[in-house]
């Protein structure tokens, strides 16, 4: 049985199909003093043997929900209970930046551990974060389907990633796609939202370009990239990523740095997210 957080509702219901098993009945209510109350009144009954919670963890609110549901269903009876993190919040804090500071990744994951008999996460900023969770994660790949909404008329295509730690899932799209060549950016992060990108050698004059990202935050290594193509005559420019976290007004900066458009998959529920990770997911459950 499929059992929903708030945040990936259509997502769950695309695994539903996609597995062929009932999608639970689910609450999500919070007391006056704010605390809140996620509940699964759905598989108390219909008792199945295994729960699959399918949240995205993107809030603090939404990682205590995924708690409860554990609980939830555990107190329900059932045996085996699946967590599925489309997108892991917290993930990026994978290490102590300072003396003092957690390392906020690895919390989360123990803390998520002790309701899950497994646990499974779509392209995780760093595989390792997988081995913070008891026992190790799973990775789900779903970085090649980002090839699929894009249009089938790219002119002499480059694939380009911000940074060379996303070149992977550069030429895992560029493989996809079946076309073109992958380059990438150097990157160099002086705060949350200041980014300095320094242009890869490849010749982007006249030629469209694919920018390739795990993901979108706020928006400001994409639009900081996007603006170094711009100076050098490039065609159109998409961009595309696995989780379209875009926060704040990240849609707003890449629509003017000149973006043809934002391609997501649904491990976030935007607007941009015209891919679903459910198959990909459907395939290790
Ligand atoms: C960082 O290494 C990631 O791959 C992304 O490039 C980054 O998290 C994007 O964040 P933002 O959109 O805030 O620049």
């Amino acid at each position: 049985m499929i059992v929903s957080g708030s945040t990936s509702q259509a997502l769950a219901a695309a695994l539903a199909r996609e597995l062929d098993e009932p999608l639970a009945a689910v609450e999500y209510d919070s007391f006056p003093d704010g605390e809140l109350l996620a509940a699964a009144p759905g598989v108390a009954d219909a008792e199945p043997d295994r729960a699959v919670i399918v949240a995205s963890t993107v809030s603090s609110d939404a990682h205590l929900e995924v708690l409860q549901l554990q609980d939830a269903v555990r107190e329900a009876g059932v045996e085996e209970v699946v967590t599925v993190l489309p997108y892991m919040g917290y993930g990026r804090q994978d290490k102590a930046f300072e003396p003092g500071h957690p390392i906020s990744a690895r919390a989360v994951a123990r803390a998520i551990s002790t309701g899950a008999d497994r646990v499974l996460t779509v392209d995780p900023h760093e595989e390792a974060v997988c081995e913070f969770f008891e026992p190790t994660a799973t990775a789900v790949d779903a970085a090649g389907r980002l090839a699929e909404p894009l249009p089938g008329d790219l002119v002499d295509p480059v694939f380009l990633s911000p940074d060379a730690g996303a070149i992977d899932l550069a030429e895992t799209v560029q493989n996809a796609y079946g076309a073109g060549e992958t380059d990438y950016f150097e990157k160099v992060r002086h705060s949350g939202t200041d980014v300095e990108i320094t242009p890869s050698d490849v010749d982007v004059a006249d030629r469209d370009v694919v920018v390739v990202d795990d993901i979108i935050a706020t928006g400001s290594t994409m639009s900081e990239a996007v603006g170094v193509l711009r100076e050098r005559s490039v065609g159109r420019v998409f961009i595309t990523c696995v989780h379209p976290l875009l926060a704040r007004n990240a849609v707003t900066k890449l629509s003017r740095a000149g973006v043809e458009a934002i391609y997501g998959t649904d491990t976030i529920e935007r607007g941009v997210s015209t891919v679903s990770v459910a198959p990909a997911i459907a395939s290790h459950l």
